[in-house]
């Protein structure tokens, strides 16, 4: 959601913080600022709009300061505007925090603090805190224990930074649901809610765990707990390179991240596959073999479109191993009070390990007993962290905010899941070499359909004024269909529908008319026939058919205005191939109408809050 980042060393701050809002803004981009101290005082600057905005407010030269803490928003309390933008301040302004989360008890704080006298400028919780934070300063001159008593009281979540006057030399820390790491450099810190942002100058890393408050001065650090424990940190190293983070010749993240899939599915399968025994090794479900084989059921609880790969998922594991699947919406499995049996197992699929629902689900599952397994993209998140277990898809960083890339890899890791299940249970080895076989070949597929570039920018160039889009699918195509309508929303804001292709005779089809681009999925499997007859529906009512087949199959001809032919592979396999066009379709028709592809209107990265 938002990005945080604090520096504090020997080097000119300002530029350093500024490198890193870049580096995080796709978390969130209505706003940014910084603060600084520089002669005894904080100096704050802050902007509504992209972190460009704010750029232009900044003169390096003039800046000489080396401590100084910054943020990227995404609103969530009061409308993005300069005023609301952060850093926040304390009365007396000479306490400034940035922070990333909600104060959930911000009103009644408010309400005390205007009481005994406090004003207020902006909307936020944020400002709340940093009042509340200097209210405390006044009675215990400590900031560190101003801090530590202020976020006892705060009910919420918060990844935090303090920078104050009163102690110039420090940066306070402290984190409870949000993300935050420390960098450990030579004669420099930095803390920030992000890898992305540290990895320019440091790959050592300290990932803090709930509740915990650190005091980082240029000499050193100090962690605890907010209950004033010491905490015992562990340094690790961070698994990507700087050129991961960057768009390598390519115009936008998104379209970098669709054609490094061959790499990052392969990435996903590398060292797992035992292709001799059809079989599947994953390290991380280790511990829970024997519950996976006794499962009644397996929950999938995941959000947007890691909870679309769930779906494909449930397809999977129900087929290969003919366990119950259910997938579930994270923000609805917590809130209903889901059963939740002794054999339930319970899978979380997120690709920034942040999301708030999701990581939610985690803990309500786990509170109700379940084991609970992660499958997730970024190292040492919150969600990897909070499961029993897990296994890591290895897509590398995701940095455009629709996801592509993160997809395929989730559904990669779920087929590995549905081949092991499966030759826990009925699947011969003979069928578990013939799957893994293919999935080895899928890479190559990939790179044959981003061939495919020119003929999908011709089929954009003539949908791009559409106002409305519809996708259909069938079978393990169906989840396809709603990513595919999915991302053309999300990047080109587009109202699009992914529906069942045999769902669409029941209220859809009153829509269609020439002026509906209606994308079909139909390669050839056991029902490839009915989709067919899908399609005739669809002509007969002059809706305009844009389909997805196979290679040699000449007969879709006769019923699409247009065809994109990918290459064949096992059904299980199919979502991992088909996507691809969709994703490609999306991007240049947001392309066309000059959208914001990487940085859509409304949306964030990871969705830090409920
Ligand atoms: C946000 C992103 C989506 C993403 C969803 C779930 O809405 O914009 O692209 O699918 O969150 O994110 P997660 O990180 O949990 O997979």
């Amino acid at each position: 959601m938002c990005g945080i980042i604090g520096y504090i060393g020997e080097k000119r701050v300002s530029g350093i913080l500024m490198n890193g809002l870049k580096r995080m803004e796709y978390r969130g981009y209505d706003s940014a600022g910084l603060s600084i101290i520089e002669n005894d005082r904080i100096k704050t600057i802050k902007k509504k709009g992209k972190v460009s905005e704010l750029e232009n407010l900044v003169d390096h030269s003039a800046v000489s300061a080396t401590i100084g803490i910054a943020h990227t928003r995404w609103a969530t309390h009061g409308f993005p505007n300069d005023i609301n933008a952060h850093p926040h301040h304390d009365n007396s302004n000479s306490i400034s925090i940035v922070h990333n989360g909600i104060i959930e008890n911000y009103s009644s704080l408010k309400t005390k603090l205007k009481s005994d006298g406090y004003t207020f400028y902006s909307d936020t919780d944020t400002e709340v805190l940093a009042v509340f934070i200097g209210s405390i300063y006044e009675k215990v001159k400590d900031l560190e224990s101003a801090v530590r008593l202020a976020l006892r009281e705060v009910d919420g979540t918060f990844g935090l930074l303090v920078l104050s006057t009163h102690e110039p030399e420090k940066i306070i820390a402290a984190r409870r649901g949000s993300p935050l790491l420390l960098g450990v450099g030579n004669n420099e810190y930095l803390i920030a809610s992000d890898a992305a942002a540290v990895i320019q100058y440091t790959k050592q890393v300290i990932y803090f765990n709930d509740n915990e408050i650190c005091t980082i001065s240029k000499d050193g650090y100090h962690i605890k707990t907010i209950d004033n424990e010491e905490a015992a940190p562990i340094i690790e190293e961070i698994e990507f390179d700087l050129e991961h983070i960057e768009k390598g010749g390519f115009d936008h993240f998104m379209l970098k991240e669709i054609f490094e899939q061959p790499e990052t599915i392969f990435d996903a399968f590398r060292g797992r596959l035992l292709i001799d025994e059809g079989d599947v090794k994953l390290g991380g479900l280790r511990t829970i073999m024997e519950s996976l084989r006794d499962a009644n059921r397996i929950i999938i609880t995941a959000c947007g479109t890691s909870y679309h790969s769930g779906l494909v998922g449930e397809y999977m594991i129900e087929s290969l191993a003919g366990i119950p699947v259910e997938v579930e919406y994270a923000s609805e499995f917590r809130y209903r009070n889901p059963i939740i049996g002794k054999n339930d197992v319970v899978f979380s699929i997120s690709q920034s390990g942040e999301t708030a629902d999701t990581l939610a689900a985690v803990k309500e599952a786990k509170k109700k007993g379940a084991t609970v397994m992660g499958i997730v993209n970024v190292v040492g998140s919150s969600i990897a962290r909070e499961t029993h277990g897990g296994i890591y898809i290895h897509a590398g960083p995701e940095i455009g905010v629709a996801s592509t890339k993160a997809f395929t890899s989730q559904i990669t890791v779920l087929s590995l899941i549905a081949l092991m299940l499966g030759r826990m249970k009925k699947l011969s080895k003979y069928e578990g070499q013939l799957i893994a076989k293919e999935l080895i070949n899928i890479p190559e597929k990939i790179k044959q359909i981003l061939e495919l570039t020119d003929e999908i920018k011709i089929i954009a160039n003539k949908y791009s004024n559409a106002r409305n889009f519809l996708y259909l699918g069938r079978g393990y195509n169906f989840p396809v269909a709603l990513e595919g309508a999915l991302k053309l929303k999300e990047i080109s804001y587009i109202h699009a529908e992914g529906y069942p292709a045999a769902e669409m005779k029941h209220g859809p089809i009153a829509l269609i008319d020439e002026n509906m681009p209606v994308v079909v999925i139909a390669t050839k499997d056991e029902i490839y026939e009915k989709v067919f007859s899908n399609i005739e529906e669809v002509r007969a009512r002059k809706g305009k058919v844009i389909t997805i087949a196979n290679i040699g199959d000449e007969k879709i001809r006769d019923v699409s205005d247009h065809v994109i032919y990918i290459p064949e592979t096992i059904p299980l396999l199919t979502p991992l191939l088909t996507v691809v066009p969709l994703q490609l379709l999306s991007y240049y028709i947001a392309l066309n109408l000059n959208c914001d592809i990487d940085k859509p209107r409304n949306l964030a990265k990871s969705v830090t809050v409920e």
